[in-house]
């Protein structure tokens, strides 16, 4: 079997395209356009790259950028004033920060300082918690996109056996909790886990976010499972591959997402979602 792709680029850029048509509307009656502010602290090149097309997403949507880049030697305070600055402004709506921020500062002190309402990563343990007791809020960008994906491809999720390999706060956790929520049967996989590759192969759906190049193998997918993979790894040769041995799972699965050009692009159009939502909900 040769899987078919999950056009996560197709996807986000129809989602672009509806929330561009929705901000024209509300800036049509009069109300103001969605400000975003993502602040980059130093100048980790990876961070750089999704910085800037987080930004280029929020101006083809016609946001206002509010963007802040800070210094490494930013400290905790003044990044926190930035922040209580920013949740006191009425034109933006929405603020992240973009992880993983320089060691001397505290990443949970930053997360908790945003207003969950602003907190359009959805990382804030208010709006953790709202997922948690599925109440939603304002979801996580990666596993909130990675559902709307698999939605609008009309794949059904109730009753499957879920293997989630990472427990990341950004991924891992809150797409358990999602996938819980559509009721498949989930089971979350980390570094102390023990036969991962049992695990793996047990599984009708993998989603796989760990950040190491194409750690799980494509022997270990069930025939017909969907992958997810959600990594992105520049190797020193320059290509880019995710966390799943793609040339091996795609003649396994059912459905696979590829990379570049799976999860990605659904971040991305989820935090433009989630900021519209924070705008005009
Ligand atoms: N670093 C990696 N992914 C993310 C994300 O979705 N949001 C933020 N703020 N930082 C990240």
């Amino acid at each position: 079997m040769t899987a078919k792709i999950l056009d996560g680029k197709a996807i986000a850029l129809e989602l672009r395209e509806k929330i561009a048509q929705k901000i024209s509307d509300e800036v049509a009656k009069g109300k103001a356009r969605p400000g975003l502010a993502v602040i980059l602290v130093g100048a980790d090149p990876a961070s750089q790259v999704y910085v800037r097309n987080k930004k280029i997403a929020c101006e083809k949507a016609g946001f206002n950028d509010v963007s802040l880049e800070l210094p490494a030697e930013t400290t905790q305070e003044e990044l926190l004033a930035k922040i209580d600055e920013l949740n006191a402004r009425e034109d933006v709506h929405g603020i992240i920060v973009q992880l993983p921020v320089p060691k001397h500062i505290n990443s949970e002190a930053i997360i908790e300082r945003i207003d969950p309402k602003k907190d359009v990563d959805g990382f804030h343990p208010y709006n953790m918690g709202r997922l948690a007791t599925r109440t939603l809020n304002l979801a996580p960008c990666t596993p909130h996109g990675v559902m709307t994906m698999l939605a609008k491809t009309g794949i059904q999720l109730r009753g499957l056996n879920a293997v989630v390999v990472g427990a990341s706060n950004i991924v891992g956790v809150p797409m358990a909790l999602e996938l819980l929520n559509a009721r498949a049967t989930v089971t979350v996989c980390h570094s102390a886990t023990q036969d991962l590759a049992q695990k793996v192969s047990e599984a009708d759906l993998v989603v796989v976010g760990v950040g190491i190049p194409e750690m799980v193998k494509g022997a270990w997918i069930k025939p017909g499972a969907i992958v997810i993979d959600v990594g992105i790894n520049r190797l020193d040769d320059g290509r880019l591959v995710g966390d799943v041995e793609y040339d091996i799972a795609k003649d396994k699965a059912s459905w696979i997402t590829p990379v570049p050009g799976g999860v990605g692009p659904m971040t991305i159009a989820t935090l433009l979602e989630n900021t519209v939502q924070a705008a005009y909900d």
